[in-house]
């Protein structure tokens, strides 16, 4: 029987946590007597065979880092047949029969792709800030994002009550409103516009005017980036246009990408990968390792994106009720 060689890399936007999933990986693997190779640069060093062998000591005081230590490419060579067909070449020169990608929707599509073509193992570790991901409650980087942007909003809360004004504040998530909704209830905002739910600026004024009926002086609203209300500069236009309010913007960015992971990351990100090495020496491949209700949960690799993860209606009319 063949030996059973791991090949690890990360793929797309980083997320804090990814270099616990990387220590995770590498400590298993050697755990159970199994050489990992790391590729850098995502599928652009399989391209390039930038591709290292790591130990336990390549991993040692990297648990508590943000980014990623192989770091990460979004990779357009691989999305053609030629590219992938590059990347098994060199997949095979070291030997590596079982690939673990941690990374997004779109780093999944390109493991789909390549093991469809090629015999090669693969799994996912759910790797993205944005939490979008079917088949896990949870994605390395979502936490410590969500706590990252809340330090923000906590501090532009600050200003916004000394100066009486109305801030909307744009958090990432371009097609999910997970970042936008966790924050916004946990900051105490007194709107929060995310895709999955439809935006009405017009009932949003009425109800700041209502605060303002109240006494309430300085508002703060969470406007994810993908909101189909456009974004934050042309919600600032268009709330000024129609009323006397003093409209101030921050857009929070990458910051919400980086930084020390939380408790809840290292943990997630460190079960996940564990499991990931387990469940390729029990055979598994084209599937993504997630966790639900506590429980590890293996979902095929098409359907984290063909399936959406439904954003929690409850909290929806939660935010609702605490923010009027
Ligand atoms: O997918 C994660 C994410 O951070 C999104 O929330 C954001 O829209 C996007 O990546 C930004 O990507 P880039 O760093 O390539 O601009």
């Amino acid at each position: 029987m063949n030996q059973t060689i791991i090949g690890v890399l990360t793929s797309g936007g980083d997320s804090p946590g990814m270099n616990a999933a990387i220590r995770a990986v590498v400590r298993t693997a050697y755990y159970h007597r199994i050489p990992v190779y790391g590729i850098h640069h995502g599928y652009q060093g399989l391209i390039d065979n930038d591709i290292i062998p790591l130990t336990p000591t390549s991993v040692s005081n990297i648990i508590n880092r943000g980014g990623t230590i192989l770091k990460t490419a979004r990779c357009k060579q691989f999305h053609d047949p030629e590219g992938r067909k590059k990347a098994y070449e060199n997949l095979c020169h070291h030997g590596i029969t079982g690939l673990i990608v941690i990374g997004g929707d779109g780093s999944f599509h390109g493991l789909h792709a390549l093991i469809e073509e090629y015999p090669i193992k693969g799994l996912g570790l759910p790797g993205t800030i944005d939490n979008d991901l079917y088949g896990t409650e949870y994605t390395i980087g979502f936490d410590t994002a969500v706590n990252t942007a809340l330090a923000a909003i906590d501090k532009i809360r600050d200003t916004a009550t000394s100066h009486d004004r109305l801030f909307l504040i744009e958090v990432m998530g371009r097609h999910a409103g997970y970042i936008g909704l966790h924050t916004g209830i946990g900051g105490g905002a007194e709107g929060i516009l995310i895709p999955e739910t439809p935006t009405n600026i017009t009932n949003l004024m009425q109800k700041l005017e209502e605060g303002a009926q109240r006494g309430k002086k300085s508002s703060i609203i969470v406007v994810a980036e993908g909101d189909e209300a456009g974004t934050v500069i042309d919600i600032k236009e268009h709330i000024e246009r129609h009323t006397n309010w003093e409209v101030r913007i921050s857009i929070l960015g990458h910051q919400q990408r980086g930084g020390t992971p939380t408790g809840f990351d290292r943990l997630l990100a460190s079960r996940l990968a564990y499991e990931a090495v387990l469940a390729l020496l029990q055979g598994e491949s084209d599937k993504m390792v997630g966790m639900i209700n506590q429980t590890i949960v293996l979902t095929p690799l098409m359907e984290t994106w063909m399936k959406k993860k439904p954003i929690d209606p409850a909290n929806v009319t939660m935010a609702d009720v605490l923010s009027s």
